[in-house]
């Protein structure tokens, strides 16, 4: 029976109003199946190769069959855009007719689930370029591709705040910074959905609420023992951002905080996330979280008990399969969950449905997938993506640019790799990657003669590999090395990624051998590390000539490296995490407190980080002169500064300018300092420009010893370039 398309079909009315409309119409069990998320990969395609879960992999029938009887809300893991229009086609069979969503993690580009997209530097190094606005650009390209291929939601941006690199999944994080972290998940959310949810938008998901960056021991999804002050005052403002900017939907962490699992804890979905922060989206769990409800935390005795758990406290779609339909039919029909409550979680789902033009005639998803991915323009936005996302850690006696070298050797696991497309991307068509040692080929001068001497994996390195490296060098002017992680998804021997945490942060494998030998030869070394968290090598250090920070730099990251070797771009992204000296270091990140470090010592190290937050070089100068602004402030008041800015080199230069602020005296500690705004500046050569800033009154509130927000008065000290200037502000009553 078809629906009368008068009833939710009008595409002139409100999407509240059309919810309302369809919402009525609907049975429990259409409901429910609203709520309801599976994997699309069939059965057929995977094999036996299942899951934990049963019903990991579906056939195609079966698939169709639950779209058909309205049971399916959402399908992820759905390997390419004729898939996601086969599944939807089996909506136009069902009584209602609702679309689908079709979800992916698509958290630096559409890399999971189609042949070939527009990958982009991971999230670390995007963070490390600073420039929200690019970011912004980033997220709608990625939209656009989506939407392309028919697919609506990412889960995306992960805002997690990373305290302790170890984690794996560091790479797509925003860094260890409260601030940095929110300002570009709120620009990746506006990327994603535009001002206002429409055809070419998907729902972004801020996720993981909250504190999966610092798991005990920095393993995935373990339990984070954190204090009620750091929660508020590092890991749950960029959620709280998200949420007011507008988010669309919101996962759990997987871990459980102080005791109770993020997917059970009704205080965060609930009373925090919905009537503290007025969230008014959905929550979908995070991968299999409400059963291990049950068979991990052990909260619940069975899996229906943990499915009244996670509705109850506020999740309103399952991610995936299961016996979720079922368990929260019968708690229905028994009285444990109100059909109220279902309401709730499915009309969010509804109006983004609708807000998305998912019910009306057909709109960007006929554009041809091939017709909208990877195009020139998407290709060059990768390639500045990942110009800017370039840290230059070290450059002893201006070795680069490279100058004069009439031979290069390039080595390293991961001078030829795909490695440079980090996690949450599958391996791309060799054609469409620019690996590191095809950019340096093509931008080469003809004069110039580029050796290649293949490492052939992370992990296994051979003596015959580092023999023919040092021996490859002999003739050679200057030694390229890219080494670091490779956290490539379909990678089995991959170091880094999701459920693959570190136990060091040095150099995995024989990595640092082969640099060592290669350092023996006594010519220029230059380093370039490949990773998504820093790699922490003292030796490194001291023995590289240069040594450039790449992050996973996307599909352009080879042209990109080759720019900076080759001095055609400048480098200008500054690090959004602490290297830390050591893994014994850990944790150690710049808005620590002055405690921190005011007694102990390490017996054989010091406590400063190998290079702290916001280091990053240039093949120019800056200077930072006259910081000005009122020396006193009334509470309330906005802060605006003023400074100058030199470019005192010989070449044009982008500066990253971060603004720090110190409170001299609170009633209780405070971060040694606090970065409370970023800037880029774009300068020629001798050029000086006045850089004007301002700060709102909130940056100087803290939260008292109740968790009360206040401003106190008293000293507070503004601090630019990385300490070259500060400026002391009283804020008066
Ligand atoms: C994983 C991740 C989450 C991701 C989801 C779907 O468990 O924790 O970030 O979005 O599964 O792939």
């Amino acid at each position: 029976m078809t629906v009368d398309p008068l009833d939710h079909g009008n595409p002139e009315l409100p999407a509240d109003e059309r919810t309302e409309l369809l919402l009525a119409r609907m049975t429990l069990a259409e409901k429910i199946g609203q709520m309801c998320m599976f994997v699309g990969e069939p059965a057929e395609v995977n094999g036996d190769n299942v899951d934990e879960m049963t019903s990991y992999r579906l056939g195609v029938a079966d698939q169709a069959e639950l779209v058909r009887a309205g049971r399916a809300g959402a399908f992820l893991k759905v390997p390419g855009a004729k898939e996601a229009a086969h599944l939807q086609s089996f909506t136009r069979e069902s009584r209602l007719r609702i679309p689908l969503l079709i979800a992916t993690d698509a958290i630096h580009g559409h890399g999971m689930d189609v042949e070939a997209a527009t990958i982009f530097p991971s999230p670390i190094g995007l963070a490390a370029s600073f420039d929200s606005e690019l970011v912004e650009r980033v997220a709608a390209c990625t939209a656009r591709e989506l939407r392309a291929t028919g697919f609506h939601w990412t889960f995306s941006p992960n805002v997690d705040v990373v305290r302790d690199p170890r984690w794996g999944r560091t790479g797509e994080s925003f860094g260890e910074d409260p601030f940095l972290v929110a300002e570009l998940g709120v620009a990746m959310v506006r990327g994603y959905q535009g001002r206002t949810l429409g055809n070419a938008s998907v729902l972004a998901c801020a996720k993981h609420l909250v504190a999966g960056g610092c798991p005990e021991n920095g393993l995935n999804g373990a339990p984070a023992e954190v204090s009620e002050r750091t929660l508020r005052e590092a890991y749950l403002p960029p959620f709280e951002r998200a949420v007011r900017a507008g988010v669309s939907t919101l996962m759990p962490a997987h871990n459980e905080v102080n005791g109770v699992p993020c997917h059970a804890s009704r205080e965060l979905l609930n009373d925090l996330l919905r009537e503290s922060w007025g969230f008014t989206g959905f929550v979908v769990s995070d991968w299999n979280d409400i059963p291990r409800l049950h068979s991990v935390h052990r909260v619940a005795e069975n899996e229906r008990e943990a499915s009244y758990l996670a509705v109850r406290a506020g999740i309103d779609m399952q991610m995936h399969g299961g016996d979720f339909f079922e368990h929260v039919s019968e708690l229905v029909r028994e009285g444990k969950l109100s059909e109220t409550r279902i309401d709730e979680a499915v009309r969010p789902i509804l109006r983004a449905k609708f807000a998305l033009g998912l019910f009306d005639p057909a709109d960007a998803e006929t554009k041809l997938p091939e017709a909208s991915l990877l195009t020139a323009e998407h290709r060059e936005l990768a390639r500045e993506a990942s110009r800017k996302s370039l840290v230059l850690l070290k450059n002893r006696d201006n070795l680069l640019p490279l100058g004069a070298a009439r031979s290069l050797l390039v080595t390293g696991p991961n001078a030829h790799d795909q490695s440079l497309l980090g996690d949450w991307s599958r391996r791309q068509p060799e054609a469409n990657v620019v690996t590191i040692l095809q950019g340096l080929r093509a931008l080469a001068a003809p004069h110039v003669n580029i050796v290649h001497s293949p490492i052939g994996s992370i992990t296994a390195i051979t003596d015959e590999e580092i023999a023919a490296a040092v021996r490859a060098a002999e003739d050679c002017d200057v030694l390229i090395a890219a080494v670091g992680e490779n956290s490539l998804r379909d990678n089995p021997e991959r170091s880094s990624g999701e459920n693959v945490d570190r136990a060091s942060l040095d150099l995995p494998g024989r990595q640092l051998e082969l640099l060592q030998a290669l350092a023996e030869a006594g010519k220029p070394l230059v380093v370039l590390l490949v990773s998504g968290a820093p790699i922490c090598s003292e030796w490194l250090v001291e023995h590289a000539n240069a040594l450039v920070q790449a992050w996973e730099p996307g599909i352009e990251g080879g042209t990109a490296l080759a720019e900076v070797l080759f001095g055609l771009q400048n480098p200008s992204g500054k690090l959004p995490i602490t290297f830390p000296r050591s893994t014994g270091q850990l944790k150690t990140y710049a808005a620590q407190r002055p405690s921190s470090f005011h007694r102990g010592r390490f017996r054989f190290s010091t406590h400063e980080p190998l290079f702290p937050f916001g280091h990053g070089l240039s093949y120019t100068t800056f200077e930072y002169r006259s910081l000005r602004s009122k020396d006193s402030l009334a509470i309330g008041e906005p802060l605006q500064l003023e400074l100058e800015l030199e470019n005192t080199g010989v070449r044009a230069g982008e500066e990253i300018v971060l603004i720090f602020l110190l409170d001299s005296y609170a009633s209780v500690t405070r971060p040694a300092q606090e970065l409370v705004a970023f800037e880029r500046v774009q300068l020629a050569a001798g050029e000086r420009r006045t850089i004007r800033v301002e700060l709102a009154s909130n940056v100087f509130s803290l939260l008292d010893a109740k968790f009360e927000r206040v401003c106190e008065p008293g000293e507070f000290k503004l601090v630019a370039g990385l300490g070259k200037l500060s400026k002391n502000v009283v804020l008066v009553a």
